[in-house]
């Protein structure tokens, strides 16, 4: 497991956790996020995730990166669409949230997807610029 805090202007405010890392052939790992409710909608959501996986990517030489969200969560999928993650399918009653198995998106971004950074991309898009 990795967590990683999320600091805006000094001052901690989430974190992004890599977990389930596996090595060999398949290299691979999800990624989890939360930001503090005090700062939503500002980006930084989207910046961490992108460094995150640029983390992932490079660091920690993983090929294949998921994540899983539930289909309600408009925010949170709006924050894996702009970091390019593409999604895979509906995991059906994949985990117990507040005691009952939800249906959850599965999400993933192999190292093929990435020329380059991803927090370059989200920068070449407009989505945030380099401090
Ligand atoms: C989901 C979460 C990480 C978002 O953090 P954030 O820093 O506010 O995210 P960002 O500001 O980077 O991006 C939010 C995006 O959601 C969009 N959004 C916000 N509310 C929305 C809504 N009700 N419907 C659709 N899109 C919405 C924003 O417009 C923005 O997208 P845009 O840049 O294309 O406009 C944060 O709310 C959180 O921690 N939630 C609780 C934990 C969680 O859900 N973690 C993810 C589990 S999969």
């Amino acid at each position: 497991m990795v967590p990683m805090a999320i600091e805006l202007d000094g001052r901690y405010c989430g974190q992004i956790t890599v977990g389930n890392i596996v090595r060999g052939a398949l290299r691979s790992a999800w990624i989890g996020y939360w930001v503090e409710k005090e700062v939503n909608g500002l980006g930084v959501a989207t910046a961490a995730l992108a460094l995150g996986l640029d983390h992932c990517f490079g660091p920690l030489g993983l090929h294949r990166v998921e994540a899983t969200v539930r289909p309600e969560n408009e925010p949170s999928r709006a924050v894996l669409r702009n970091v390019g993650f593409r999604e895979e399918g509906v995991l059906q009653r994949y985990l117990d949230v507040h005691g009952r198995f939800r249906d959850h998106l599965l999400v993933a971004m192999t190292a093929e997807e990435v020329p380059g950074s991803v927090a370059d991309r989200l920068v070449h898009s407009g989505r945030a610029t380099w401090a």
